[in-house]
Parts: C-alpha cells; structure tokens; sequence
C-alpha cells in the first residue's frame, strides 16, 4: 500500500469555484497501484505554497507518492513545476518525457504541458497537467512503472531485472 497525496493546483478551485474533477480522479486512479489519497490539498497557484505543502508531505509525513494536477501550463499564474524544481532533490525526466510522449498521439498540445517529475528524500513527486482528461492519459501511461520506481526509493526492491517470457520481452 503506497500513501499518496494530491495537490490540485487552482485559484478557482481554491476559492472553491471549481470542483475539483482532476483530484477525485487521481483519487480513484492510484488504486490501480495499490495506492490510498492520505493527504489531499487545494491550493492557488502560488509557488511558494505550493512548495511548503510539498515540502511538508515528503519531510513530515514521508509520503511514498505526491500527484500535483493543473498549473503546468503557459498561463501567468502557473507555476507548479517551478514550486516543484524549489523541493526536488533529483530529477526523473523520463516520467515526463513519457506523460509528453504518449500525450502527444493523442494532442499536438500535450507539448504546452510543463510538467517535471523529481525526487525529494524518500517521496516521488510527479505534475500531471490540470484537466481529468489528460490526468487519465499521464496517469495511463506512467501507472505501469510506478510501483517498481517508488519500491526502488524506499529500499523495498533491490533488482531491476525484468523477469524473461518465452517472448523474450520483459514485462
Ligand atoms: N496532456 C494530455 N494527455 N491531454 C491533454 O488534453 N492538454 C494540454 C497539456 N497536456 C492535454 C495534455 C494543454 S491544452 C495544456 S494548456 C497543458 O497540458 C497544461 O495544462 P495545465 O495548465 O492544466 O496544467
């Protein structure tokens, strides 16, 4: 079981003006992992909040996993990779390169996306962008390498080998 906390970034939504569509669908999406929303906050797009809550859940609370939705993108006020690059202590590129790289067979503007993926301690940090829609399509993409990644940081799988198939393709 993975404790995982959700940050949905939103001036509307933390005004409460919007639901927050994209949260309660990372709620619902970890399960595929074995995961449970332990921690859950809707904050305005301010970097330096942003990065407080970040910061609390990885040091404080040591969660294994925290999902940021929405402020990824080109407007004024998103920030989120910003806040997220304030409290990484190691990047993971190839999360985002793959939410990009999947994203983009489905939309040319999955490339406006900004989102980064890091490291802080013993909690992976992963930005997925704002709308339900493309939560689902990140989420469907990167869901498969996730336990292997978060069980490596915690020092609970020590093998990177894949198993062999008669195929010869790992899984
Ligand atoms: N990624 C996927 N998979 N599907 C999408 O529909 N929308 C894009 C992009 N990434 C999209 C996507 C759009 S339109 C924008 S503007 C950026 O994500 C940033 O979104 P955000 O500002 O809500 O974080």
């Amino acid at each position: 079981m993975f404790r995982v906390g959700v940050i949905t970034a939103s001036d509307k939504g933390s005004r409460g003006e919007r639901e927050d569509l994209s949260g309660a669908l990372l709620r619902e999406l970890v399960q595929d992992i074995q995961g449970e929303v332990v921690e859950y906050a809707v904050l305005p797009d301010e970097r330096g909040l942003l990065a407080a809550k970040m910061r609390e859940w990885a040091d404080e609370l040591m969660l294994d996993l925290i999902l940021t939705t929405g402020g990824t993108g080109f407007s004024q006020r998103d920030v989120t990779p910003e806040a997220t690059l304030d409290v990484t202590e190691r990047l993971v590129p190839g999360i985002a390169e793959v939410m990009r790289a999947e994203s983009l067979k489905v939309t040319s503007r999955a490339m406006l996306s900004r989102a980064i993926a890091g490291l802080r301690k013993y909690t992976l940090i992963i930005n997925m962008p704002g709308s339900p829609k493309a939560v689902r399509e990140c989420w469907t993409a990167i869901a498969p390498a996730l336990t292997h990644g978060i069980e490596i940081l915690k020092g609970e799988a020590g093998e990177c080998a894949e198993p062999i198939h008669e195929s010869g393709m790992g899984v």
